[in-house]
């Protein structure tokens, strides 16, 4: 008899926020008038898209209250469910990031956080996902070039995340993700955010 178990997993969650359409009004309101007001924003890992700068914190604006809540309250749960049962979790200054077509993340990780998070304010159909890379590059040094290649979860080294509107999705703050060139012709519209553990 053979057995096989697996170990070491890389938790990604989701979560649909319930009545998403008003709070999205609003989010969409606030990321468009703090692009207004700082049209060139800053720039970290995007190409081509807006990306709001540190300088305003969103925490403490009236439009982010509601999903400051939906966000502490996941982050708990699932942090519990990781075995952190009762981890103070502090929340870092959230940015919005908006990508017109052809716009992109490239590859990057959030050091010195717990979590990390996205929730999607805009989706336009054809949206690019977020896209989670395999966290153990040692793989790539044995990986077999056999003609039966199939895609599984022990083969591929990327996860694309299908976004919709009103979808929160955490995970580790170590792990890698992206975006590849935004292709819809509506704008994509995400915030993102950290946590740290306290
Ligand atoms: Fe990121």
């Amino acid at each position: 008899m053979t057995t096989g178990t697996n170990h070491f997993p890389t938790p990604i969650f989701q979560h649909d926020v319930p009545g998403f359409e008003a709070l999205n009004e609003r989010l969409y309101g606030l990321a468009k008038r703090l692009q207004a007001e700082d049209p060139n924003g800053v720039r970290r890992s995007n190409y081509g898209g807006w990306h709001s700068a540190e300088t305003v914190d969103i925490r403490e604006l009236l439009e982010f209250a509601e999903l400051k809540q939906v966000i502490m309250n996941e982050a708990a749960f699932v942090s519990a469910g990781m075995g952190f049962e009762g981890l103070g979790l502090v929340l870092s200054k959230p940015w919005f990031v908006v990508s017109p077509a052809g716009a992109m993340n490239a590859r990057h990780c959030h050091p010195r956080s717990f979590l990390s998070g996205a929730y999607y304010v805009k989706v336009p159909p054809g949206s690019s996902p977020l896209c989670f890379h395999d966290p153990r590059p040692v793989k790539l040094h044995a990986t077999p070039a056999s003609p039966q290649f199939k895609t599984t979860p022990y083969t591929t080294e990327s996860l694309n995340c299908q976004i919709r509107e009103g979808l929160l999705v955490l995970f580790p703050a170590w792990l890698d993700h992206s975006v590849p060139p935004h292709q819809a012709e509506g704008e994509r519209v995400v915030l993102s955010f950290n946590l740290a553990a306290v």
